[in-house]
């Protein structure tokens, strides 16, 4: 499949991209500047054995990207999404932006829509948003010599698109767990703030997130 990832250039986008790269995905690097991309990229080529990666400006990856990963920060989506909405015009589209402040008296502060991927679907009215790949840490996405342990919880309206956002899940060795409609995003999004809370209280990178009793 054809993934253009909005915001590769930095880390979580990148490690998605190396990640599926890896096993035989088609990866779209995008940037507010194209140069940065093309040179992320070639340095994932790199790391990829020469894996099919290349890199263009947001608005051009949309366009070529058969599903589109927002590996943005919340704070770029008012700005990045409606040069991208005819790009993604009928297309899946996955959230993985998780809304947080450090330094504040609250690390998760979603946006007045309930959360990023809802603020996402109400940008790109024409697309299908899926909320994914939150609890999934960039440092064990980049350490692609081991599985990732984690389960992939997910939400969104469309069943169709969220049984796409499974399928690269799993294409990467990841459970999908369907956690129901988009409303629920923003819980989905406030567990990374206590993944983030858990990694700095125990000094670890990678903290994960599994359902039992399935
Ligand atoms: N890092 C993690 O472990 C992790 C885990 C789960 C979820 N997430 C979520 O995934 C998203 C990306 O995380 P990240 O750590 O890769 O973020 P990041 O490095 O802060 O940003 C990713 C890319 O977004 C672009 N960008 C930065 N500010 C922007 C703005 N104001 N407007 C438009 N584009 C902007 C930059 O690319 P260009 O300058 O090239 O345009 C940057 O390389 C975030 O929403 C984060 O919450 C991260």
């Amino acid at each position: 499949m054809n993934i253009a990832i909005l915001g590769g250039t930095g880390k979580e986008g990148a490690g998605l991209g190396a990640r599926w790269a890896l096993v035989g995905h088609s990866i779209i690097i995008g940037s507010r500047d194209p140069e940065r991309a093309k040179t992320k990229a070639a340095e994932l080529r790199e790391r990829t054995s020469k894996m099919a990666i290349m890199g263009e400006s947001n608005a051009e990856a949309a366009k070529l990207g058969e599903v589109i990963v927002i590996a943005l920060p919340a704070s770029g989506l008012a700005t990045t999404l409606p040069e991208v909405r005819e790009g993604c015009r009928g297309k899946v589209v996955i959230s993985t932006v998780v809304p947080l402040t450090f330094g504040g008296p609250r690390l998760y502060t979603p946006p007045a829509a309930g959360s990023a991927a809802e603020e996402a679907q109400a940008l790109l009215p024409d697309a299908n948003v899926v909320a994914a790949f939150h609890h999934i840490a960039a440092d064990e996405l980049s350490e692609t010599d081991h599985a990732i342990e984690c389960d992939l919880l997910l939400c969104g309206a469309d069943a169709a698109a969220k049984e796409t956002a499974s399928q690269l899940g799993r294409s990467m060795g990841l459970r999908p767990i369907d956690v129901g409609p988009l409303s629920n995003a923003g819980p989905l999004e406030g567990i990374t703030a206590v993944l983030t809370t858990v990694n700095r209280r125990y000094k670890l990178k990678n903290s994960g997130f599994k359902i039992t009793g399935l």
